[in-house]
């Protein structure tokens, strides 16, 4: 008996010790020192203990009885007093701290590639997307872009594959004019177009040195309006809609003679603006523009008897910066919640 004591010692107290929660411990306590519980369970063995040693047995019986009774209790305690063990600390009924619930908000650059989409949308343009991950037969073959020219130069370029050894290298886009050369390509295969009007908005990729004004990826929108007699005066009157729908009626804009390897005859889109209150407003340059090549539309599969059309490509950073007096493009990527909470 003795022996049967001392297991239910030993047990009852490495149990007692895994014993997490109220009902475990109840579970253990009916199983241990309950009245049909395993000390109980040994009483009658007492009848077979001899004479002479049931004094000892019996004060055996008593002190293990002690111990696990008071092991039970301090454990009980334990419990109680530990979080979460007597219910739910926290009490739901109280009202919150409202200081705490900030409410978060789309960043501004994802705002702006929205409203300008929706202004677009508003003139008839359709989204189209690329990847970021090109070659260079769409990020400059295609677009009329000579080999020999200096925008191909891998310095100026993020390379993926060696492009002295490699047949097509892979790049990260430097302009999303690349998407152009996609949706005409898969609106000639698909056999759904031309006409083709969409805007694309998307992340461009340049090894340039970071300044107030220049960043290593920014985002640009491209506009491509392909159809048959699309002229010059359709690419100024969409543009300077645009610029009266997205920065008011007294937007000052203008183009500018430029030149692109895309566009023939090509301008450079700008918009006189003040970036700090206070400051003159000056003219900023937001884009370049002008009327697709004819080698371009070739490159496509379409016939530039046939097809003509425009095409625009801004910087939304640039955009961004006019619509909300922005004065250094690092602000809108450094993500200061200071910043980020004025605009
Ligand atoms: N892709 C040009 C750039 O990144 C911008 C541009 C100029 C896009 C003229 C056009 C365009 O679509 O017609 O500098």
């Amino acid at each position: 008996m003795l022996e049967a004591l001392n297991e239910i010692e030993s047990g009852g107290l490495a149990e007692l010790a895994d014993a997490g929660d109220a009902d475990a411990l109840e579970a253990w306590r009916i199983a241990y020192i309950g009245t049909k519980g395993k000390l109980r369970g040994v009483m009658p063995m007492m009848k077979d203990v001899p004479k002479d040693q049931k004094g000892a047995v019996g004060k055996r019986l008593n002190e293990v009885k002690g111990t696990l009774e008071s092991a039970f209790e301090s454990r009980k305690t334990a419990l109680e007093s530990s979080p979460g063990a007597s219910g739910p600390a926290i009490d739901m009924t109280e009202p919150g701290i409202v200081d705490a619930q900030e409410v978060g908000r789309r960043h501004i650059l994802s705002r702006v590639r929205e409203e300008l989409v929706e202004v677009f949308a508003r003139m008839g343009f359709g989204v189209a997307q690329g990847p970021e991950l090109e070659d260079d037969e769409h990020n400059f073959v295609k677009l009329n872009i000579p080999a020999d020219h200096p925008a191909r130069d891998p310095i100026d370029n993020f390379y993926v594959d060696n492009p002295d050894t490699t047949e097509t290298p892979r790049m990260l886009r430097s302009q999303t004019s690349t998407v152009q050369i996609r949706t005409l390509e898969t609106a000639v295969a698909e056999g759904w177009g031309p006409p083709v009007k969409i805007v694309s908005p998307g992340r461009v990729y340049r090894p340039d040195t970071v300044d107030a004004t220049h960043s290593f990826m920014f985002h640009q929108i491209e506009g491509l309006h392909i159809d048959r007699d699309v002229s010059m005066s359709d690419l100024k009157t969409t543009l300077f809609q645009f610029a009266r729908a997205y920065f008011g009626d007294d937007a000052e804009v203008r183009l500018r003679p430029s030149f692109f390897p895309f566009t023939e005859p090509s301008a450079e889109f700008d918009m006189k603006i003040a970036l700090r209150p206070g400051d003159e407003p000056a003219w900023i340059e937001l884009g370049g523009c002008g009327m697709v090549d004819p080698n371009v539309l070739k490159a496509c599969g379409l016939d530039p008897d046939e097809w003509s059309g425009f095409a625009f490509g801004f910087g939304i950073e640039r955009l961004a910066m006019g619509k909300y007096g922005v004065p250094d493009i690092r602000m809108l990527f450094e993500n200061d919640i200071r910043f980020l909470r004025q605009i």
